[in-house]
């Protein structure tokens, strides 16, 4: 083989590109010596779209077209799947030099366009000595063209009497050959090979073998023996050279059956005997029979193991090749977002029949067969276990050249690294038994992607909207497929809290159920976690059964009400709400009775009730001859050394410092007259009680002269306790009592929260600055 090119002629070009020889890439031009034929490949990538070949021979260039190769044995076709062009050339076809049937020598021009449009010719040339010795009689069944070829002297011929009474009628009219081609039913007219040859049939004569070739054409005859259809075409020659009439009876059939798509795979049936080539000879039968695919035959393991069939019974053959099974080329691709598939494969077949002479006839077809577009339906399978509580989604029937590239969860686009690192899964399985695979996608239902819908009827559904992202390798086109996912319970409701009433605080037990987590637990607006139970000083267990919560009286989020002397109720509320709407779905304020000791409770009202241990102070002191600043203000309730005061913050001289309302408890000396004057010089204050508001409830103080706070005030008990001295009475500050203090939306800053522990752990600071206060106001 050689090659050799030069640059042709090109549209509308200004430059005239080179090519050399050196820059055709490896396997651009291939050339190969087969059974019967030359195969020239020749790769798409370098020849573009659409190569041509011509044949070259002494007379000339002689473009290969359809019509012209389906004359001269010449089968061009450019096969997209393969990425290849290739031309199939017959030893016998018209232009190439044939040396005693042994050695044929072929030369062709390859054309090639590329993507500018222009052309560039190569030559190629190749050298054949024959493979495998001729058979007396051969068929060849190309794709558009029926070749036979005999050997010239093929002692057992006969021919049918039909002919020899036709030609022995005509041959006194010439003694140049003359040939008629019979069919049914028709009267043989005897014609020239030149009027022949105008009709498309060529005849030759090599050394050693008469060649006859037809494209399949509407002349020929079309029969169907057994459901197979076969073309045939009955040429007969004569000649009469004096006293003897030479004549030559050829046949040529081909089953040209189409390959089926059976739902499994492509079939292909012919029948046994191709009764024509029968026709006349007797006792011919089928010896052999072989398959392959591409113009080569297979070794029947190599068949087997892909999978071919070869089914011979008395009346016909049947192959069959199973979908996309080696030696054939499947395709998919994407249409109307639906994947789509189709298999190609190029059957080779070939068979020997042998007559009674011994006379061997060789037929060898090639037949491309395809499966119509095939719509490959993908499956889903929800394998959702609700007990699991994760969305679990097989995504089956994927065939391998399928990728998953994107899952878009309600809305969300997820590429598969992505989901991975969201904390969703996405595994991808074989399917048994088959060359296709599966994708299972799980997300949890707790997954920020699902949505969730609750209804109050104790109806929990989660679902989810998948559309998968799929791509076809290598062309990564893409098509989406959609499935949705839903689960549904029964009988959800937010948790539900047990209050109990202890000595000192309020407890509250909930037994955690499976979906509480869909609820939050909140204690006034904020959300009850370990962290705020221990800020504000509440006694938190939570283990996997249940949340226990103790509130110690007087922490952050108690309301009291009914303040006597002996007891008062204080009441708590715990509730649980959905996070986003915050809807309070279930709630338990649960007030209990509570002994009194000492309290101070400044309301939003403005109200002061306080109630402490005046005796701390001034030991033996009379409660009930208790009066605040405005000594008019008495005590409401008195016992043996408690006094219960409930006064408005414009009442009773309460003083305002600043955003601090405050006031006194004074004590009357019993030393004095009885009937002194209460408010006597001698007049002892022993408790300084103290509420202190946000400032901004004091500016609307003075614009509406009304008082209404947004947050309660922060109330504090100073009782000084007398220390007796040889020159004074020093005021000592025994103690900074409760501070109590209601939730309010703004409150649970830094200030109140500090606020709040300060009153609990005072440091040393404060009862300083607390006394230091006294003394400025009484010298
Ligand atoms: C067609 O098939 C039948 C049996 O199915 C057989 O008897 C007959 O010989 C076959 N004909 C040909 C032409 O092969
Ligand atoms: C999966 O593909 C097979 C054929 O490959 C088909 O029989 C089956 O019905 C498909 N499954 C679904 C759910 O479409
Ligand atoms: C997801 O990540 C895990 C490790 O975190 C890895 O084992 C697994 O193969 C990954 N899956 C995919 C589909 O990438
Ligand atoms: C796969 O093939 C094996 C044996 O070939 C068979 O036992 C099994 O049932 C097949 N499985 C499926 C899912 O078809
Ligand atoms: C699925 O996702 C693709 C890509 O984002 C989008 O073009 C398509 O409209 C989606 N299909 C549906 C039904 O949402
Ligand atoms: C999927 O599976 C779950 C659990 O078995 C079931 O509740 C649900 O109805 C199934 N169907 C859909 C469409 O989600
Ligand atoms: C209590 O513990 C459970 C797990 O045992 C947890 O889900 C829940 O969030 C915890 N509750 C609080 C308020 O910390
Ligand atoms: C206070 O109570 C005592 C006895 O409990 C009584 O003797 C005294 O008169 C009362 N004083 C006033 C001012 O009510
Ligand atoms: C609370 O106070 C601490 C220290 O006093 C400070 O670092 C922090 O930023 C404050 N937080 C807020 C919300 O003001």
């Amino acid at each position: 083989m050689a090659f050799g090119c030069w640059v042709g002629v090109v549209v509308l070009l200004s430059v005239w590109p080179s090519v050399r020889c050196s820059d055709l890439p490896r396997g651009a031009i291939e050339t190969a010596c087969r059974d019967r034929y030359l195969l020239v490949t020749t790769q798409l990538s370098f020849a573009g779209n659409k190569p041509r070949f011509e044949a070259v021979d002494a007379d000339g260039v002689h473009p290969i077209t359809k019509q012209y190769g389906s004359e001269c044995g010449y089968m061009f076709s450019i096969l997209p799947l393969r990425g290849h062009a290739e031309l199939r050339a017959s030893y016998f076809s018209c232009h190439t030099d044939n040396q005693d049937d042994e050695v044929f020598t072929f030369s062709f021009n390859l054309i090639t366009i590329d993507a500018n449009g222009v052309e560039a010719t190569y030559s190629v040339t190749a050298t054949c000595s024959l493979p495998l010795p001729w058979s007396p009689r051969e068929v060849s069944c190309e794709e558009n063209y029926m070749e036979v070829s005999m050997r010239s002297d093929v002692s057992c011929l006969s021919g049918t009497t039909d002919a020899w009474t036709a030609a022995l009628a005509h041959s006194s009219a010439t003694s140049t050959w003359q040939v008629m081609f019979q069919q049914e039913g028709q009267q043989l007219i005897p014609m020239s090979f030149s009027e022949a040859r105008e009709l498309g049939y060529v005849f030759h004569l090599t050394r050693g073998r008469l060649v006859f070739r037809s494209p399949y054409t509407p002349r020929s005859v079309m029969g169907s023996i057994n459901g197979s259809v076969v073309e045939v075409v009955h040429p007969i020659l004569f000649s009469r050279q004096r006293w003897v009439v030479m004549m030559v009876d050829w046949i040529v059939a081909c089953s040209t059956n189409e390959g089926m798509y059976d739902g499994a795979g492509l079939v292909w049936q012919t029948p046994t005997l191709l009764s024509p080539l029968v026709s006349g000879l007797s006792g011919l039968e089928s010896s052999k029979i072989s398959m392959g695919v591409d113009g080569q035959l297979l070794d029947e393991p190599i068949t087997a193991e892909r999978g071919y069939s070869l089914d011979i019974s008395d009346t016909t053959v049947q192959i069959s090749i199973p979908f996309n099974a080696a030696g054939g080329y499947r395709k998919s691709f994407v249409m109307d977002n639906m994947y789509r598939e189709f298999y190609v494969v190029h059957l080779y077949y070939e068979q020997i029949f042998l007559d009674d002479c011994g006379v061997e006839t060789r037929l060898r077809l090639h037949r491309p067969m395809n499966t119509p577009l095939l719509i490959q339906h993908l499956s889903i399978i929800n394998q959702t276990v609700l007990e699991d509580r994760v969305f679990t989604v097989y995504l089956g029937n994927l065939s391998y050249d399928v990728d998953l590239v994107v899952v878009k969860l309600n809305g969300h686009d997820f590429t598969i690294p992505e989901a991975n690192k969201s904390g969703l899964v996405i595994t991808m399985v074989p399917q048994p038994n088959s060359t296709l695979h599966a994708y299972i996608l799980r997300v949890p239902f707790e997954d920020a992607v699902v949505h969730k819908l609750y209804s109050p009827e104790g109806l929990l559904q989660f679902s989810l909207d998948i559309n998968y992202t799929l791509v076809i390798l290598p062309q990564e086109e893409p098509f989406y497929y959609l499935a949705s996912v839903v689960a549904q319970f029964n009988d959800v409701f937010p948790p539900v809290f047990k209050g109990i009433c202890n000595e000192k605080s309020i407890s509250f037990q909930m037994d955690h159920k499976s979906f509480d987590y869909l609820w939050e637990v909140g204690v006034g607006p904020y959300i009850l976690t370990t962290n705020l139970a221990a800020k504000l000083g509440y006694i938190m267990q939570n283990d996997s059964k249940s949340l226990n919560l103790e509130v110690p009286l007087f922490s952050v989020g108690y309301t009291y009400k009914d303040i006597n002397l002996k007891q008062f109720y204080g009441s708590f509320e715990i509730h649980s709400r959905l996070p986003k709407t915050l809807e309070v779905k279930s709630s338990l304020a649960k007030a209990c009775l509570f002994q009194t000791t000492e309290v101070i409770v400044c309301s939003t009202e403005g109200v002061v009730t306080v109630v402490t241990d005046v005796t701390l102070a001034i030991p033996g002191a009379e409660p009930n001859g208790t009066f605040l600043l405005d000594s008019t203000c008495r005590p409401q309730e008195t016992d043996d050394t408690r006094v219960l005061f409930s006064f408005g913050l414009h009442t009773c001289g309460t003083r305002v410092q600043h955003v601090t309302y405050e006031n006194d408890i004074n004590v009357e000396h019993k030393s004095q007259s009885v009937n002194a004057p209460v408010k006597s010089r001698d007049t002892a204050s022993v408790v300084t009680v103290r509420c202190v508001y946000p400032l901004s409830d004091l500016y609307k103080l003075f614009a509406y002269w009304r008082f209404e706070a947004d947050s309660p005030g922060v109330g504090t008990i100073l009782t000084r306790v007398p220390v007796k001295s040889k020159c004074s009475v020093v005021v000592q500050l025994k103690r900074v009592v409760k501070l109590l203090q209601l939730f309010t939306p703004d409150s649970l800053s830094n200030h109140s929260i500090s606020a709040h522990l300060s009153t609990h752990y005072p440091h040393h600071h404060q009862k300083t600055v607390d006394l230091h206060n006294y003394f400025q106001h009484r010298p």
